[in-house]
């Protein structure tokens, strides 16, 4: 068998990180095996990288290579550069088509637009995939965005120490994740920009030139253009439809720069999986009347309205807490008229309103 070969500075290779047993080590995990080569590493390979999963097979790039010296051991110090295997944790729900299609665009460095009703997962798909992919995650809500110029920093007026009014750009977590991408290109940093459409169109457009070739933006700190580097990924997510207020169009110009992705509420089956993974002291029959109650709302031809996962989510929290454990008969249809019902104009008991058919919907569906 030919020796091994050399771990130098710089080389990228795959390993599997258990937890470091030695507790006066500075390093949280620890490797033995260089995966890719299927050989033994010739000295232990140490990381403390918080995104590490142990287990799980992850690339890493050789920081430095100690030699023994008297009686201490060497070891190969490295830099977790993200997880192999692309998996979103079940605690998600995500339809196996759509995770390798978002794996192959994020691959690509292709900005991705999720489009979906309220509560049907974006926010929390855009931190599991930055959590998948070993990027870093940064969150930046639109709705507070009212100038192009707001995307990087914001124009404050301040009291100064000497009470005087004094003026300074602030940055955002955008163009401060922008800086340490540039200082650190062994990192890699994906920007969910929330509410995309909930900003006015005009301050929209300055973000434009960050999504398309051009790749760089205006910074109002510096008065020149900063680079967006490759290490940089975007993911935008709008509630589109004309039930939302509050919302402006994304004109096909803006739109052409992402990958549009469609969201969908998760399938019956899952959505009563998570939930009773989320509420194992709530009976599985009571979750499954609750989702059962959700579908018949979200697929009625008449009603045309959506309903959020946090819906079925808050009914299975009050179902969890003590005050309805002995509760005098079946708490479900008295906390689906408020959990439910109160999430549409009018009333549960007024059969001529939005409430009142989702209250008819649920009857039906429930037989009660
Ligand atoms: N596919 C899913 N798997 C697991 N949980 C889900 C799924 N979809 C939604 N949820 C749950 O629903 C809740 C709302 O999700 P999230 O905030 O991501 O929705 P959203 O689409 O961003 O909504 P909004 O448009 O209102 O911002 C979260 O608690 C999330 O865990
Ligand atoms: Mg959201």
């Amino acid at each position: 068998m030919p020796p091994p070969k050399k771990l130098k500075e710089g080389r990228i290779f795959q390993t599997v990180f258990y937890t470091n047993t030695d507790k006066k080590s500075p390093y949280r995990f620890k490797a033995k095996r260089v995966v890719d080569q299927d050989e033994r590493a010739p000295k232990v390979i140490l990381c403390d990288d918080p995104r590490i999963q142990p287990g799980e097979l992850c690339k890493v790039r050789v920081k430095t290579v100690t030699k023994p010296r008297q009686k201490a051991r060497g070891y190969i110090e490295v830099e977790f550069l993200g997880q192999v295997a692309f998996k979103i944790d079940a605690s998600f729900y995500v339809d196996p088509v759509l995770e390798k299609k978002l794996q192959a665009l994020l691959d690509a460095g292709m900005n991705i637009l999720l489009d979906g009703p309220q509560g049907s997962g974006k926010t929390v798909l855009s931190e599991k995939l930055a959590q998948a992919l070993g990027m870093e995650y940064v969150y930046f809500n639109c709705s507070s965005v009212y100038e192009p110029t707001d995307f990087l920093a914001t124009f404050q007026v301040k009291e100064s120490e000497h009470h005087n009014v004094v003026t300074e750009w602030v940055s955002t977590d955008v163009l401060r994740a922008l800086e340490a991408a540039h200082a650190n290109p062994g990192r890699r940093y994906l920007v969910f920009l929330d509410e995309f459409n909930r900003c006015r169109e005009i301050a929209r457009n300055g973000i434009m030139p960050a999504l398309d070739a051009t790749r760089r933006m205006y910074n109002p700190r510096t008065g020149s253009t900063i680079a967006i580097p490759d290490n940089v990924l975007w993911i935008a997510a709008i509630n589109n439809g004309a039930q939302f207020t509050g919302t402006t169009t994304v004109d096909p110009a803006q739109l052409d720069r992402f990958a549009p992705v469609k969201m969908r509420y998760p399938p019956e089956k899952e959505e009563i999986r998570i939930l009773a993974e989320r509420y194992p002291n709530v009976p599985q029959a009571q979750i499954r009347r609750i989702v059962k109650a959700a579908n018949a709302i979200r697929t009625d031809e008449n009603l045309r309205v959506d309903l959020s996962v946090r819906a079925s989510e808050e009914v299975c929290l009050l179902l969890s807490h003590p005050n309805f454990a002995e509760y005098d008969g079946d708490p479900l249809p008295d906390l689906l008229k408020t959990s439910f019902c109160a999430r549409f104009l009018g009333d549960w008991d007024q059969p001529a309103t939005d409430a009142g058919l989702v209250w008819q919907c649920i009857s039906r569906a429930l037989e009660l």
